[in-house]
């Protein structure tokens, strides 16, 4: 794995969640660590459990992916090291809303984060790898991406961005040894998830666990372009792919 991927690798998003259990995943795998996220004190508590349990560095950088200059900083802050493996976690959205209802501003962050900075951020760190002849880079994309549906448009949106990203990426670097995965996932047990379903007064339950969607897509990040995380036919067609436009887009309608 750290000849492959190593010596360093990036987590986007890697404090709490999915995030964490790629971090500790990747820990576990003999990677060295940056991670980033807003809330400093769930940052660097996350990087010490890390650094205790797997006796890897870790390097903490507290960013807002959501600014515009984040991909900048992230760069400087880790223009010294050698970075091998690249997961862009952060994406989820915690509320849901009509499109109407959320300030356009809202919705920006969500691009900002989930496509520019993601963008960004994989054009910078692809690059070295592309040259070396080695790396991978794992997108963290949603179900939501399928098609498009009510009170999700945006968030949807993005998700389907990351997934054609990483989906084109695979194609152009698979003949440069880097391998690029679309990790696509369904509803996962997360502080994001719950704050979502607090909102929504949904019934918990069958919900995906993040430390085996982490470990399912270091198995297979050879194994691109898309990983459907938990399906029996984790390469196959989108559950979706069958059906007319129309017909997807009322799949996914919650109403
Ligand atoms: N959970 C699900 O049910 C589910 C379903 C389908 C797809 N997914 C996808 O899985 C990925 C992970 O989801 P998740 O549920 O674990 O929640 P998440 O909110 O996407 O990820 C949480 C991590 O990202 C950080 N983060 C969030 N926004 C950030 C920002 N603007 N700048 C920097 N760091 C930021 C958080 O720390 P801070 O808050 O401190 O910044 C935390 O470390 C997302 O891409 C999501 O779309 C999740």
């Amino acid at each position: 794995m750290t000849d492959k991927y190593g010596p360093w690798g990036i987590v986007a998003g890697g404090s709490d969640g999915v995030g964490a259990a790629f971090a500790e995943a990747m820990a576990a795998r003999g990677i060295n660590l940056v991670l980033v996220a807003r809330r400093v004190p769930l940052l660097e508590s996350a990087a010490d459990v890390i650094r205790r349990r797997y006796g890897v560095q870790v390097r903490t950088v507290p960013l807002d992916l959501a600014t515009d200059d984040a991909p900048v900083e992230l760069a400087d802050a880790t223009a010294d090291l050698e970075i091998g493996l690249l997961v862009y976690n952060a994406g989820s959205d915690d509320s849901t809303a009509d499109f109407l209802d959320r300030e356009p501003a809202d919705h920006l962050r969500l691009v900002r984060r989930n496509c520019v900075s993601a963008l960004e951020t994989v054009h910078h760190f692809g690059a070295p790898m592309a040259l070396r002849g080695r790396g991978g880079v794992i997108l963290v994309t949603s179900g939501a991406a399928w098609a498009g549906g009510a009170t999700r448009a945006t968030y949807g949106a993005t998700k389907a961005f990351g997934l054609v990203l990483a989906e084109s990426l695979w194609a152009e670097w698979r003949a440069h040894g880097v391998d690029v995965l679309a990790l696509v996932l369904g509803r996962t047990d997360t502080p994001s998830l719950h704050r979502l379903l607090g909102d929504e007064d949904q019934p918990l339950g069958g919900l995906a666990d993040p430390v085996e969607a982490a470990e399912e897509a270091l198995t297979h990040l050879g194994d691109g372009p898309t990983w459907i995380s938990g399906s029996a036919d984790p390469a196959g067609a989108s559950p979706v792919g069958a059906l007319s436009r129309r017909d997807a887009v009322l799949a996914m309608n919650p109403r």
